[in-house]
């Protein structure tokens, strides 16, 4: 078999700043040990996240010049539109600004004290955007996706069992919608089945429950179906796409992942009455309806991405070169989620620290590392992402404890990742040396964005 090349060429590049470890002991402190305080400038390969990090197409710069900027009624927002409602299929189509402004015009209108929002697993705006009106966030993830090491192929899978006896225990009239998250970001990248969606669909129709579909990362869930459920190996993607969808009664998007662009997003949906009440929102938050917070060139950029993010060679290339760094690291003992998900290789910090306990943020730990031996930029996704107080100002960390490297798309090439790999070893090989953390700064809602820590001696 011949090696799966990247299928593009480069026209424009930027360059990389190098730093050396000295200086990157300096940067770390200064910034709290903070990833998210970092300058970009001071960063060597950043994975902090694969959000509104693509490298647009020679296509989509072409579509930024044609982009109209009416302020309504602009063409680019009906070649938006178009482009979305070709692979959801929905009535009511809602540019915004990005994912999080779906979620609170959804939530706002959904939401409220009192209420149940039932998902695999909530990404962590989407959990802050509903706890923000009252409502309560719930993760019904299936079991095995709570394992890190067991391979299997939809670890990102709805407990469907769970769903039910939840929505008898909390009764329907307290649950406006259920979310389901493709791929399930903070689950692991992990993909859902087609059977679990519509089996989460029918428990959902059984209640009267509309079913919403959070498809940041849908065509890479779509690739996942093709490859591993039986029934869709010739399938396009197109049209695994469609079916997904066919089951949802909305939709909330980040188009800053599977549309290829640097900003924007969308809120879908079917039903007529939610669909004027979050338009009526939208303007008082994002702006008029055609366009929603975003400039015309934007929607224009995400009308060419859905279609790019479609394409197999595409999709190909970049599931197999996630699973390039994480086949590297499990090589070297390294131990990660498996298989490896969609969009990133989330490293599994319990096993990778097991004497840091949660209270000293193991995954903290490990991206302070990769930052001090390769300036990699990473993200924890566990205690300090996930961790809470109770009432008593107990801590309570979450199932698991990880870092992600999220892999921007069409950004870094092979030799890239290969150097990622080997300081991902390293750091390994020197995991003994590691210590915990703790706070000395943190914010009541999503702390990790403005956390500042010292390391504990
Ligand atoms: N849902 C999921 C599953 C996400 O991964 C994100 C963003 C959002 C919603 C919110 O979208 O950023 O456009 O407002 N995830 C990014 C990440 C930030 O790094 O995983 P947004």
């Amino acid at each position: 078999m011949k090696t799966i090349i990247e299928p593009f060429k480069i026209k424009s590049v930027e360059p990389i700043r190098f730093t050396t470890k000295e200086e990157r002991k300096i940067i770390l402190q200064k910034a709290g040990y903070n990833p998210f305080l970092i300058k970009a400038d001071d960063v060597i390969i950043d994975l902090l996240t694969d959000s509104g990090t693509s490298a647009m197409s020679a296509n989509q710069w072409a579509g930024i010049m044609q982009g109209d900027e009416s302020y309504a009624g602009s063409n680019s927002f009906y070649r938006f539109e178009a482009a979305v409602r070709k692979i959801t299929g929905m009535k009511f189509i809602i540019p915004t600004h990005q994912g999080r402004a779906a979620e609170k015009i959804l939530f706002s209108v959904k939401g409220g004290a009192g209420k149940y929002i039932p998902s695999n697993t909530h990404f962590d705006t989407t959990r802050a955007n509903i706890e923000f009106t009252g409502a309560e966030a719930v993760d019904l993830l299936n079991e095995i996706g709570k394992i890190p090491e067991v391979r299997a192929n939809f670890k990102g899978n709805m407990d469907v069992d769970q769903l039910e006896s939840f929505i008898r225990e909390k009764g329907a009239e307290n649950i406006p919608l259920c979310m389901i998250t493709i791929t399930n970001n903070s689950g692991g990248g992990q993909p859902v089945s087609m059977k679990n969606i519509r089996e989460v669909k029918a428990v959902c129709s059984k209640y009267s429950i509309p079913l919403y579909i959070d498809a940041c990362r849908f065509a890479e869930n779509a690739y996942f179906i093709k490859l591993r459920e039986p029934g869709y190996e010739n399938k396009p993607i197109l049209e695994i796409a469609q079916e997904m969808f066919s089951y949802a009664d909305g939709v909330t998007m980040s188009a800053k992942k599977d549309a290829l662009v640097n900003i924007g997003g969308f809120l879908a949906m079917n039903d007529e009455e939610t669909a004027m009440k979050s338009r009526n929102l939208l303007i008082v938050t994002e702006g008029f309806p055609t366009y929603g917070g975003l400039a015309g060139r934007d929607l224009e950029a995400i009308a060419i991405g859905l279609e790019e993010i479609l394409e197999e060679p595409y999709l190909h290339y970049r599931i197999r070169s996630v699973e390039y760094l994480g086949e590297k690291l499990l090589k070297a003992g390294v131990p990660i989620i498996e298989p490896p998900g969609g969009h990133a290789i989330y490293i599994d910090a319990k096993r990778f620290l097991p004497d840091v306990p949660p209270d000293q943020y193991p995954g903290q730990s490990i991206v302070c590392s990769l930052f001090l031996e390769g300036g990699i930029r990473s993200v924890e996704i566990g205690s300090v992402m996930f961790g809470r107080y109770d009432e008593n100002g107990k801590f309570i960390p979450p199932d698991m404890e990880l870092v992600r490297l999220a892999i921007p798309r069409r950004v870094y090439t092979q030799s890239h990742i290969d150097y990622v790999s080997e300081v991902v070893i390293e750091s390994f090989k020197n995991r003994h040396a590691l210590k915990g953390y703790k706070i000395v700064y943190e914010a009541p809602m999503l702390r990790h964005f403005t956390v500042k820590f010292e390391p504990i001696d």
